[in-house]
């Protein structure tokens, strides 16, 4: 049988989050240890309002442990770090904790031992989700363009696009604006049970249409994805208007 990602398509970014967060929400509820890693960023920012909606209503998290893909190189206060985000729009707004909370430490002047760290949480728990943006120029966490398929987590360079990404995304200069990022690579993200994908805007369309029409190619990291019943890739109109072929799943 032909492994494939699977494709849901969303009328727009409300929709897109209430899907992904539905079948997250799914997984925080059956699984008796859940395991969630997130990513931070725009196209999360709606499944994060749900999620502390529901805590704060009374979904039960305190059996369940979250964690990041990545990390960026910079003080662990700064605006941008995957740290600030979690703890803004995550771990400040909920009246309870999960069980465990586990962060790529930024300021680390050993990246090699930071790295044999992580990767030890990562072997003690397994995910059952890993949550994903898509970067526009096809990146999934930080594996840019021409990263090898195999990668294991690593330290990356940003690509110019997604440091323009990360200076409007947050409003900073250049000279502000991080270069590198701690990042689970291709084979960390394929290790999580379900990985949800979550595509929305016009800014995405070339990046989607690389994903699901073009070839299989490091050019577009996420195909990495394609051949992965694991993956789930949720679309919105605008992600998805520069497709020509029919990918209903
Ligand atoms: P965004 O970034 O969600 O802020 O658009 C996506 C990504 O680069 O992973």
């Amino acid at each position: 049988m032909k492994h494939q990602m699977k494709t849901i398509f969303v009328k727009d970014y409300n929709e897109m989050s209430k899907k992904g967060y539905e079948l997250m929400k799914k997984v925080i509820e059956t699984k008796e240890q859940p395991v969630i890693s997130m990513t931070t960023g725009g196209s999360p920012r709606g499944l994060f309002k749900l999620l502390v909606e529901d805590i704060n209503n009374g979904l039960d998290i305190s059996n369940t442990t979250i964690m990041n893909l990545d990390e960026y190189m910079g003080p662990k206060d700064a605006v941008y770090t995957v740290r600030t985000f979690m703890y803004e729009n995550l771990y400040n707004l909920v009246n309870t904790e999960p069980k465990n909370i586990f962060l790529i430490d930024g300021e680390t002047q050993d990246t090699d031992k930071e790295i044999a760290r992580y990767k030890e949480i990562l072997n003690q728990y397994p995910r059952d989700v890993q949550v994903l943006g898509l970067g526009t120029n096809g990146h999934i966490g930080a594996n840019e363009p021409g990263t090898p398929f195999d990668s294991t987590m690593f330290l990356a360079q940003h690509d110019e696009s997604t440091i323009q990404s990360t200076m409007s995304g947050y409003g900073i200069s250049r000279e502000e604006a991080p270069t590198e990022m701690l990042t689970l690579g291709f084979t960390e993200i394929l290790e999580a049970e379900k990985v949800i994908l979550l595509v929305s805007g016009k800014s995405k369309a070339e990046a989607v249409k690389a994903l699901l029409e073009g070839e299989i190619t490091t050019d577009c990291p996420a195909t990495a994805l394609r051949n992965s019943d694991n993956a789930i890739v949720i679309i919105d109109e605008e992600a998805a208007s520069l497709l020509e072929q029919d990918h209903t799943s």
